[in-house]
C-alpha cells in the first residue's frame, strides 16, 4: 500500500508500477487490463507520457477493458468501448483492433450469456493479463462486481446497484439514463491477473479503501479480494488513506 500527498503523485507512481510490470510481461506483446471511470486517467496520461518519452511501447500490447454497459448503442461517447479509444488507445499508441471490451449490445439473456463466455475465452487465448488497472466503487466494488459477488466469479452480467448509478450519473444527462446492467470480469477473472494495481483518490473513496484493504476477505466489500492476490499494489492519495488503521 503506497499513500502518497496527492492524486497527482498517485498517477505518478501508480505509473511505475504498471511499466514495471510491463517490462517483466512475456510473450510477443504485453497484456493491459484496463479500467474506466475517472480513478485512471491521470495514470493513462502519465503514461502517455511514457509512449512520448520512449519508455513504454504498446504498439504489440493487447488490452482487455473490465467491464462494458448492456444496452447504450453502439458508439455512444459513454460505452466503455468508446471511453478507451479515446483515454487509451488514441493517446497511449493501443491499436484499436486490439481492444476487447465486453460486448453489452446482446439483445438477449443468451447473446449477453455467449458474450461473457466469449470473453474469458479471448483473454485465455490472449494468454492472461500482465497488469490488471484498478479503480475502486465507493461501495467496495471493482469492475462491476457490485457488494454480493461471488469471490470466484466469472464474466457475466450484473445489475448495477442504485449507489452505483447514481455515482456514475455524472457521465450521463441524469440517473435514469445510466444503463441498469453490465457485462463485467468476475473477482476470479481480476484475480487471474499477474500484478493489479489499484489506484484511489479522494474522500469518497476512504471508506472503502479501509474495507478493502484491512477488513474482512468478504463479498460485501468486493476489493478485499485484492488482500488475496500474490502481487498487488493499492496506490492512494492522503485523502483516500485516512480511514486506514
Ligand atoms: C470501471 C470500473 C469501476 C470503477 C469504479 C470507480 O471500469 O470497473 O470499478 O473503477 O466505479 O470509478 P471512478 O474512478 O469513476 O470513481
Amino acid at each position: 500500500v503506497l499513500v502518497l500527498p496527492t492524486s497527482a503523485d498517485v498517477a505518478r507512481r501508480a505509473a511505475e508500477v504498471v511499466l514495471e510490470g510491463l517490462a517483466a510481461a512475456r510473450g510477443a506483446g504485453p497484456v493491459l487490463g484496463l479500467a474506466t471511470g475517472s480513478s485512471p486517467l491521470g495514470l493513462y496520461a502519465e503514461l502517455a507520457g511514457a509512449v512520448r518519452a520512449g519508455r513504454l511501447d504498446l504498439s504489440a500490447a493487447t488490452g482487455f477493458a473490465l467491464d462494458e454497459y448492456v444496452g447504450l448503442p453502439a458508439g455512444h461517447p459513454q460505452t466503455y468501448r468508446e471511453v478507451l479509444l479515446r483515454e487509451v488507445c488514441a493517446p497511449l499508441g493501443l491499436a484499436p483492433e486490439r481492444l476487447h471490451v465486453p460486448d453489452g449490445s446482446g439483445r438477449t439473456e443468451q447473446e449477453l450469456v455467449a458474450a461473457a463466455a466469449e470473453y474469458e475465452r479471448l483473454i485465455t487465448e490472449a494468454g492472461g493479463v500482465d497488469v490488471q488497472i484498478l479503480g475502486i466503487g465507493a461501495n467496495g466494488h471493482l469492475g462491476f462486481n457490485e457488494p454480493g459477488s461471488s469471490l470466484s466469479s466469472r464474466t457475466r452480467v450484473k445489475r448495477l446497484s442504485d449507489r452505483t448509478r447514481h455515482d456514475n450519473a455524472r457521465f450521463f444527462d441524469g440517473p435514469d439514463d445510466v444503463p441498469t446492467h453490465c457485462v463485467t470480469q468476475g473477482l476470479g477473472t481480476v484475480l487471474d491477473a499477474r500484478r493489479l494495481v489499484l489506484v484511489a483518490s479522494g474522500p469518497t473513496k476512504a471508506a472503502a479503501i479501509a474495507a478493502a484493504l484491512e477488513g474482512p476477505l468478504s463479498a460485501s466489500c468486493p476489493a478485499s479480494v485484492l488482500q488475496w492476490h500474490p502481487d498487488a499494489t493499492a496506490v492512494l492519495d492522503e485523502a483516500a488513506a485516512t480511514q486506514l488503521r
